[in-house]
């Protein structure tokens, strides 16, 4: 049987990736800060035919992610994909005058990540095969006015995939930077709520496929490589003015 571990399987795309590998027959260890509603998707795993794990985690403390990678290594009898999917979102607090709230997303985002992944790299690298996934964003080909912490958090971990993907290749470890788009989740607040969105389900059965693929940085959906295309070519001066229009006050 396969096993998966899924960082934020509470809510949104991680409780969609979870719901898809449960109807495969996955056995899917179940992270979040929420426990109460892991044991929840945990059910909904089970009636889908999969063999769920909770862990209670938060990504931001990196002793308590390698003791749920090894408790998860014990209970499922070894790893072949870890997706590092949680994330939060919000704006850079600008004009506060503290960096807690930069701060909190660059953690969660950045460090979440690392944190979430290395201690199954050793794994992996014996066995000569594995997975590993980070869930970055659409938003790291383009800064968003007030987002600079989230923009540039999933920048970071793309640009960590794609420094470490040579190199794990030696272990056929597979290293798959997704990149979606808006997907209708809680994260997705105030005018962005106004643009096209897929749902989460269609979202995670398509991840399932790139994952088991092995694609190297998979935006989605396919649109949004018109928009960066875009992006790359218009003047910065005219890409400022007109995401500004867009987002032009903070999403909180
Ligand atoms: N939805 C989109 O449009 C979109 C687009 C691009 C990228 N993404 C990325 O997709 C990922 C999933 O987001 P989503 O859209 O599914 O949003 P969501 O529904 O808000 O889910 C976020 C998940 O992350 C978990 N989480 C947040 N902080 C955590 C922490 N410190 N420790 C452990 N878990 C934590 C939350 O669980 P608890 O609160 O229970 O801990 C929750 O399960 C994120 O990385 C997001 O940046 C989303």
């Amino acid at each position: 049987m396969k096993k998966v571990l899924i960082t934020g399987a509470s809510s949104g795309i991680g409780k969609a990736l979870a719901l898809a590998y449960a109807k495969k027959g996955f056995t899917i260890g179940l992270t979040a800060r929420r426990e109460d509603i892991l044991h929840e998707v945990a059910q909904e795993c089970k009636n889908l035919g999969g063999t769920p794990f909770v862990y209670k985690l938060d990504v931001q403390d990196a002793e308590k992610c390698k003791s749920v990678a090894e408790q998860f290594m014990k209970d499922a009898g070894g790893i072949d994909i870890a997706i590092a999917n949680a994330g939060i979102g919000g704006d850079d607090g600008l004009y506060t005058g503290s960096s807690e709230q930069i701060n909190s997303i660059l953690n969660t985002n950045i460090l979440g990540v690392t944190n979430t992944l290395m201690p199954f790299i050793p794994n992996m690298k014996e066995q000569h095969s594995g997975a590993l996934v980070c869930i970055s964003s659409v938003a790291s080909f383009m800064p968003l006015p007030y987002h600079g912490g989230y923009s540039a958090s999933k920048i970071a971990i793309r640009m960590i995939f794609d420094s470490w993907r040579p190199t794990l290749q030696k272990y056929t470890i597979k290293a798959v930077s997704i990149c979606p788009g808006f997907v209708d989740t809680p994260i997705v607040k105030g005018p962005a709520r106004r643009f096209p969105m897929k749902s989460a389900e269609d979202a995670a059965e398509r991840f399932v496929k790139v994952i088991d693929l092995g694609y190297s940085t998979y935006i989605y959906p396919w649109p949004y490589h018109i928009l960066i295309w875009i992006v790359r070519l218009i003047p910065e001066r005219f890409y400022n003015w007109l995401i500004k229009k867009m987002f032009g006050k903070p999403i909180t």
